[in-house]
């Protein structure tokens, strides 16, 4: 075995080992192909317990110069590419710890001193989600942007408006997009609410009880920019709800991005046809030459699942966990490491899409909406308005609509005398009120889709997006 991290007899472990690990359990046991993640943060998060024990006098103040500069030697080496751990260094704790001492000698065995890898691991796991937290804000904020810029062109184009997927009423296209700006805005208030548990500092909570060394626990998490101290040893070392939490919120973006890739795949599809994919963004087949495929949505529609798995994943890891620290929870970091990648990659990849990647065709969207049963609310809200009661007027659009479908037309073919028939209250001004154009136009109820609404939230929207 490659020397140990206490140079005892049988590798990393105490001088209470004789033997060293059979080597399919030295592999099986590592976290170091994937914790190595964590390297910056668990050198950060050492610097800090550096200093505080010189600050309360355990070590004196040129040890922790010592150590401080030792663990900048090692993010040196890392950016160089030198700093290599294998197995046999188990994980990225210990690999640093390692070569520190390597580097210091007898100095660098001090660095452990009234902490333990248990309170370690939680204190780097939530420095890094901290600041992925924040990385991943930004990429929401980015696809807003490039949803709003559509929406601001889109103001007056027109979509139809589905329910069940059928042809339900017709919509302004900028208030069909805007929905998902309130989704996004939404999960990032969640990212949000989750950071502040994420920034509660475990450190100082040693293995499970605390530590007889006089440590100052309010130091070192104010140095690493915690807010707060967790309050009892065993709750610090043994909780995971952050990492739940966030893949409870990751996977929420996801199954926005999930709805909104499924809506941009019908769109792009001939049967739509209500948007063109860019070369940029698109695909070809390798064997038809018509194809342009719309791989970008698809890719986060089907990755949706590896986040939802995750967090299944992370429910079933904690549960059943008796108090405190069980390696268990040592598979708590390819989840919450895959689910960040795959929801910051996902957020990407639909903003360049947006951005960039599709188009709109409006011609293709006015023929949409003017060529269905859409408007048929609309000719019940106009006998509404005249003083019918909604239910006579609900059913008798409903038979004139079965008499349109038989006659193979459309409700603006009816002429006024037919209308009239049907009822008195009819005006020449019904053709004029059941334009697409007119029928949007008259929602204008609070968060409806009319024109002059849909302008007011998007300057809310542009206003907030500066703010943000
Ligand atoms: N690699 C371990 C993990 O990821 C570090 C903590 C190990 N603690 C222990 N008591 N074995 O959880």
């Amino acid at each position: 075995m490659a020397g140990g991290v206490t140079g005892g007899s049988a590798g990393t472990w105490s001088d209470r080992f004789e033997q060293g690990l059979h080597p399919f359990i030295e592999a099986f046991n590592a976290s170091i192909r994937f914790d190595l993640t964590l390297l910056q943060e668990d050198l950060d998060g050492s610097i800090a317990h550096a200093r505080m024990l010189a600050s309360t006098g355990v070590i004196s103040s040129d040890e922790a110069d010592q150590l401080v500069q030792g663990l900048e030697t090692v993010r040196r080496e890392a950016a160089e590419g030198t700093f290599q751990p294998g197995l046999a260094d188990e994980d990225v704790h210990f690999a640093v710890e390692r070569r520190l001492i390597a580097l210091l000698g007898p100095v660098g065995k001090k660095l452990h001193t009234g902490r333990s890898r248990n309170d370690q691991v939680g204190t780097d796991l939530r420095l890094w989600l901290r600041r992925r937290l924040d990385e991943l804000d930004g990429d929401l904020q980015r696809l807003q942007r490039a949803l709003f810029q559509q929406a601001d062109q889109h103001r007056s184009t027109l979509i139809p408006g589905y329910t069940h997927l059928q042809r339900a009423q017709p919509l302004c296209l900028a208030h069909h997009l805007l929905a998902y700006m309130e989704m996004l805005e939404r999960d990032r208030q969640r990212l949000r609410d989750v950071r502040g548990r994420v920034n509660i500092c475990p450190l100082g909570a040693a293995a499970l009880a605390g530590t007889p060394v006089p440590i100052d626990r309010r130091r070192t998490a104010s140095d690493l920019g915690f807010e707060t101290i967790y309050s009892n040893s065993l709750d610090a070392v043994s909780d995971r709800d952050f990492c739940v939490e966030f893949t409870a919120a990751a996977s929420l973006v996801m199954a926005h991005l999930s709805r909104l890739s499924e809506e941009v795949i019908a769109w792009a599809s001939e049967e739509f046809a209500f948007v063109r994919l860019t070369d940029r963004c698109a695909t070809g087949s390798s064997l038809m030459p018509q194809k342009k495929n719309p791989d970008v949505p698809e890719l986060v529609r089907g990755k949706t699942g590896r986040v939802f798995g995750h967090l299944q994943g992370l429910l079933t890891m904690i549960k059943g966990l008796p108090l405190a620290y069980n390696k268990d929870f040592q598979e708590d970091k390819e989840a919450l490491f895959d689910a960040f990648r795959t929801t910051r990659d996902c957020t990407e990849a639909m903003a360049i899409l947006f951005e960039e990647g599709l188009s709109f065709r409006p011609e293709r969207l006015e023929q949409a909406v003017a060529t269905d049963f859409s408007n048929a609310t609309d000719v019940a809200d106009y006998l509404v308005a005249r003083g019918v009661p909604f239910r006579e007027a609900y059913q008798l659009v409903g038979a004139v609509v079965r008499r349109c479908l038989d006659e193979n037309c459309l409700l603006r073919d009816l002429s006024l005398e037919a209308w009239k028939e049907l009822h008195p209250a009819f005006e020449a001004d019904l053709h004029e009120a059941l334009a697409p154009r007119a029928v949007v136009a008259a929602r204008r109820s609070e968060g409806g889709t009319a024109f002059e609404r849909v302008d007011e939230q998007l300057a809310l929207w542009a206003q907030r997006l500066q703010g943000s």
